[in-house]
């Protein structure tokens, strides 16, 4: 056993951290980070010491976890579950309070966007409530504060922030009526046992987490979500982690830029069939559609523009939509064929090299992805989704330099968008 293995391992059986994922060196700069503040002089003698402190066990969980998260990530995912939950509050015909987890909800951006986006979208605060749990102590503890920095405000859209929150120096204190409706605690997603008396969840979170594990530790996670969500519960995820849904088992609700899935493995179009926009030669298990059966929850959602005929190909927007779709349902092959279609007809465009690098990346296929993403920031170099994706890519493979500047040209094009509103 080498000598890291036994950190990579030790990792990997707490938190499900594969080290194949997130490459070696953010294990062994951690493991240095914490070798340094104990003044051990070797590895083998942190080895010792971890062996025998639950405290520093925590220490390095602390040291190595990705705490990377912002208010209203993926922006179209919220307007998506307040009109779910809206949905859902008429099904069960407003007898009891609906019911959201966040897992993991870091320090707090996700667990308290749901809250703020369900606030804005008119819901009452005894009509719904949200759990937030995460494996970091420390994160958790953040998020009970409540008070955030300039990083935490990544979108262009700010206006909630005059809304819900109070300006403290350079930081930005929450307001109570939003923290009322969440509540934090420390939980493992490994944990068999995690929210066993509790009652499923109407909407589950579980965003920028799968990516991290191998795929045994996905299917395990994914047992825990399935318990967690109602049988009539949407799961959402993050955009790398869809397909990876597909194949065990869930179906995209089809809402695009949403990430969202419902337990129902059947293959049944919800909330309304969505023709294709694309003459693409799909597999014979679509050539004839089957015809819609729409449950309660899910026909209550605003439909999807359904295209009544495929348009032109030449129709540059439609097939960009198209590629969109596709990929958000899971449908990567198809996908890549509609973005290969439209590099054929059309001038390049950074948005589909962004699309051709996550559909590489969800295919696991790190140095591919790579590939795409900086073509994209060729074209368009503050492209958003591709600046943070490749930073991510970057991380993973141990280039956190690389990484970091990523982020940083990332939060500098987010605030420089911020102050071209404000003019
Ligand atoms: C990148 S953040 C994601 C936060 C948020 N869901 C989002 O998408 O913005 C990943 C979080 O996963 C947490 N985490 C890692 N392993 C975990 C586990 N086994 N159980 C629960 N949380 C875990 C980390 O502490 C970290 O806060």
């Amino acid at each position: 056993m080498s000598d890291e293995q036994r950190f990579f391992d030790f990792l990997k059986e707490r938190i499900g951290l594969d080290v194949a994922s997130v490459g070696p060196a953010i294990i062994e700069r951690a493991v240095r980070q914490r070798c340094n503040a104990l003044y051990a002089h070797s590895s083998d003698e942190y080895w010792q010491k971890l062996q025998g402190s639950r405290d520093e066990q925590q220490a390095l969980i602390e040291a190595v976890i990705v705490p990377e998260t912002w208010f209203f990530r993926y922006p179209e995912s919220f307007a998506t579950l307040v009109k779910l939950a809206k949905a859902r509050l008429a099904q069960i015909k407003g007898m009891r309070a609906l019911r959201l987890l966040s897992l993991p909800c870091s320090t707090g951006e996700e667990p308290y966007s749901i809250a703020m986006a369900l606030l804005d979208g008119g819901l009452a605060p005894h009509q719904f409530k949200v759990d937030g749990l995460d494996v970091s102590p420390l994160s958790v503890e953040r998020a009970r504060a409540a008070v955030y920095g300039k990083n935490s405000f990544r979108g262009q859209d700010t206006e909630f922030r005059e809304r819900h929150f109070v300006a403290e120096g350079d930081r930005y204190r929450l307001s109570e009526r939003v923290r009322e409706q969440v509540r934090l605690q420390v939980g493992n997603v490994l944990d068999p046992g995690l929210l066993a008396a509790e009652p499923a969840f109407d909407f589950v979170f579980c965003r920028n987490l799968l990516i991290y594990f191998d795929q045994a530790t996905q299917r395990q996670v994914f047992e825990v979500l399935k318990r967690l969500t109602h049988e009539e519960g949407v799961l959402f995820i993050g955009p790398a982690e869809g397909s990876l849904l597909g194949r065990l088992g869930m179906r995209s609700i089809g809402i695009p830029q949403s990430f969202a899935f419902s337990r129902h493995s059947e293959p049944e179009p919800v909330p309304a069939p969505v023709s294709l926009p694309l003459p693409l030669p799909l597999p014979p298990r679509h050539a004839v559609p089957p015809a819609p059966r729409q449950r309660p929850f899910t026909a209550r959602v605003a439909p999807l523009p359904v295209a009544a005929s495929p348009p032109p190909v030449s129709d540059a927007a439609s097939l960009l939509a198209s590629i969109a779709t596709l990929a958000n349902e899971g449908k990567s092959a198809e996908a890549r064929l509609a973005c290969e279609r439209y590099l054929q007809h059309h001038e390049p465009v950074a948005q589909v090299f962004y699309w051709l690098g996550l559909l590489s990346d969800v295919a696991g296929n790190a140095m591919e992805a790579q590939g795409f993403y900086r073509k994209a920031l060729y074209l368009e170099p503050q492209h958003p989704e591709a600046l943070v994706h490749l930073a991510t890519l970057l991380a993973s493979q141990g280039d956190v330099a690389g990484a970091q500047r990523l982020q940083e040209r990332a939060a500098r094009s987010s605030r420089s968008a911020d102050s071209e509103l404000k003019r």
